[in-house]
């Protein structure tokens, strides 16, 4: 039925460029942290476009978006693609972006050719997927699939305090459809890949058939403040010593390890942060992740034993809070497949492979056969303003999805 149908690549690559102005900095990044005024900003603008599309709009309360191409058989259960649209401090503009848009252009697609589906098409935006300003990152779509309760997704604090139930407010976002409204027959996501991989190799497409664990965590040292130059070393409880001793076992834990395990110390802040002070406290993060649950398990261990190791010699108190932990996630092999054969079909180049990020999709499989799509990033950039794939590739993908879904919609 859409064979012979193709998205209209300036028009993808347009919008991609007018979101990505929405909270741009003067380094030229793209700045939409979750539930922001610019996040606010961001989501209108996709509001309105499902709107100009014929789409029916949905908000639940944790301010996850919908936009809902009615289908011939509206009683079916839909399918449904989507990604997020919150960006890190320093994102790029395709992280999420591209996932959602392109789900709009297949709608905008179909529309132009007034080609119906059978089932429904449904477009999601899901809220504080990065988990950059609220911990847990895909936090939307765990409520949306039943894994986090709402009352404690509001009561979420940010990094700058904020509760989330406040924010979605402020920003008018804390809609009334309910939690989970629409149940997929089966969800896509459309991404690009963050690593380095497909560029390397020269392949257009990834079928995304599994993705790694995350495990996040916030550790607080509380040492004691003291004069630099007076105290002997054997008498100091070094906050600042104790956060770099970690970040350096942290390394050398994954070197240690290899295969798949890698590791992170994201965030340090020190109190009082001063030349010649020693640091009586130290917040940092530390992410670690692996494809392989029972690795990633022995790396939390031995990163718990080092830490208690470390308080005792350095005479520090060393706390840690759980900020997100998510098992390895194995996707539909069947939809994966689908993937591989839209895109061989459509003459382009594929692989299997997993993915290194967090992505919506790994919560909706939980509740559906789930998959995705990734596209090259040229030098493996992302999280990061120079964040780039080659429009020809964005497009590609993009007609990848729209084969895909169509496929399974009718
Ligand atoms: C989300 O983008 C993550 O993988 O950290
Ligand atoms: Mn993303
Ligand atoms: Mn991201």
């Amino acid at each position: 039925m859409s064979s012979s149908l193709a998205i209209n690549g300036p028009r993808l690559l347009d919008q991609l460029k007018r979101l990505a102005d929405i909270g741009r900095t003067p380094t030229n990044a793209c700045c939409r942290l979750a539930l922001t005024d610019d996040d606010k900003l961001g989501r209108d603008l996709v509001v309105r476009w499902m709107k100009e599309l014929g789409m029916a709009v949905t908000v639940d309360p944790v301010g996850n978006i919908f936009g809902v191409r009615t289908g011939t058989q509206p009683d079916l259960a839909p399918i449904m693609t989507g990604s997020h649209i919150d960006t890190v401090r320093t994102g790029g503009a395709y992280d999420g972006n591209y996932g959602v848009l392109a789900g709009l252009e297949v709608v905008a697609t179909l529309n132009d050719a007034k080609q119906n589906t059978k089932r429904s098409l449904v477009v999601g935006v899901f809220t504080n997927e990065e988990g950059a300003r609220f911990a847990p990152d895909m936090l939307g779509s765990l409520v949306y699939v039943g894994g986090m309760p709402l009352k404690e997704a509001l009561d979420v604090k940010a990094i700058d305090g904020a509760r989330l139930g406040d924010e979605l407010v402020r920003i008018g976002y804390d809609g009334a459809a309910a939690i989970g409204v629409h149940k997929p027959h089966a969800f896509i996501e459309l991404h690009i890949e963050q690593g380095p991989i497909l560029d390397i190799e020269g392949v257009k497409i990834g079928a995304v058939e599994n993705l790694q664990g995350i495990s996040w965590q916030e550790l607080t040292i509380v040492g004691q403040s003291n004069h630099a130059g007076t105290t002997p070393m054997y008498l100091r409880h070094d906050a600042g010593y104790a956060a770099s001793a970690i970040a350096t076992f942290v390394r050398e834990l994954t070197r240690k390890m290899g295969g798949h395990q890698v590791g992170t110390i994201g965030k340090v802040d020190l109190v009082p942060n001063l030349i010649n002070v020693i640091a009586a406290r130290a917040t940092m993060t530390v992410d670690l992740r692996n494809t392989d649950e029972h690795l990633l398990q022995q790396a939390e261990l031995a990163l718990d034993e080092f830490i208690k190791e470390l308080a005792q010699s350095e005479g520090v108190t060393i706390t840690s809070r759980r900020l997100a932990r998510f098992e390895p996630v194995n996707f539909d092999a069947a939809l994966a497949d689908r993937i591989a054969h839209h895109a061989e079909a459509l003459g382009l180049s594929q692989r299997r492979m997993t993915s290194g990020a967090g992505h919506d999709a790994q919560m909706l499989a939980r509740i559906c056969p789930s998959a995705m799509i990734f596209v090259p990033s040229v030098g493996g950039i992302s999280h990061n303003p120079a964040e780039h794939t080659e429009p020809e590739d964005l497009i590609a993908g993009a007609n990848v999805l729209l084969a895909t879904l169509t496929e399974l919609a009718n």
